[in-house]
């Protein structure tokens, strides 16, 4: 017997209030660690930060969401929550296919266990609509109930409407072709709905390459990175403006650039203002009129 089942065996034997206390200290652990960051830790933390969003700027529970790029490790975490702990409607959008589905799988059974223990009665029926055994056992299916599924495309083949909260993490910074996006993003959004995106803008090769900084993207003519817009704020607010949205929440991160940052721009950026230079991240609430 391997050491790991033989203390599996022995947890299991003890009296529940130890096996409480012994589940605390392992959760606690593992929240520290980076890979688990990808599943509940993470999840929590960005479901409490959108559902907190929708409810105060909507001033009700969103009828329908949108997870736009919702990602390969879990793309139906945080509409799943919706539609279990507010009955909305969801799609997780996501246009890169590889998918880890058995992890998926797995992770959305958890997310909505998870769900399950803070829900009322009423949202515990709505769990029952998840394959939780099968989900369990890794088996994927991307409409998971009939009203949350997952769209693996670009958001312009999605053939859907009607969203009234439409939320990223992470995202608009990746965005190729930035305003046609936009514009199919407004054209599946009802009037009145609301959009939430936390947009990095720093150049993401800082945070593994000891030669990069957060502006070194805005000094080169074409970055070896991963694919980044590099819009500033100012760009991502004027765009929203010009298709029809009201700016509520513009909440920029800002980061003093190096000294001598401006003699580094390329041309395209020799003109940028000192604000956006300096605004290195951006959350953003607007409003469909
Ligand atoms: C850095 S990932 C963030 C994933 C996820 N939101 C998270 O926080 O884990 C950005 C994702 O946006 C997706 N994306 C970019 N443009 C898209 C588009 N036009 N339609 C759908 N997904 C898009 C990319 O494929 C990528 O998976």
């Amino acid at each position: 017997m391997s050491s790991l089942s033989k203390v599996k065996d022995e947890a299991l034997a003890l009296p529940w209030i130890e096996q409480d206390h012994l589940m605390r200290a392992l959760r606690s652990k593992l929240e520290d660690d980076r890979q688990w960051r990808l599943g509940g830790v993470r999840i929590r933390e960005t479901y409490q930060k959108w559902s907190h969003l929708a409810l105060e700027h909507l001033g009700r529970s969103p009828s329908k969401v949108m997870d736009f790029g919702a990602g390969i490790y879990h793309p139906l975490a945080n509409v799943a929550q919706f539609n279990v702990l507010h009955g909305s409607e969801g799609v997780g959008v996501e246009l890169d296919p590889r998918f880890l589905p058995d992890r998926a799988a797995k992770c959305l059974a958890d997310t909505i266990f998870d769900a399950w223990l803070h829900a009322d009665p009423e949202a515990r029926l709505r769990a029952r609509d998840y394959p939780l055994d099968s989900l369990r056992q890794g088996e994927w299916t991307d409409r998971v109930t009939p009203k949350v599924s997952r769209f693996v495309g670009d958001v312009r083949q999605l053939d859907d409407s009607g969203f009234d909260f439409v939320f990223s993490q992470s995202v608009l910074e990746h965005v190729d072709e930035f305003d046609d996006v936009l514009k199919a993003l407004t054209e599946r959004t009802q009037p009145g709905g609301v959009h939430a995106h936390v947009i990095d803008m720093r150049d993401h090769r800082s945070y593994y390459r000891s030669d990069k900084h957060q502006w070194s993207f805005l000094c080169e003519e074409e970055p070896d990175g991963p694919f980044c817009n590099r819009l500033r704020s100012s760009q991502i607010i004027d765009a929203y403006k010009r298709h029809g949205f009201e700016i509520i929440v513009a909440r920029p991160q800002r980061e003093k650039p190096p000294k001598h940052i401006r003699r580094e721009l390329i041309e395209a950026f020799s003109d940028l203002s000192y604000r956006d230079l300096e605004r290195t991240g951006l959350r953003l609430v607007a409003r469909r009129r």
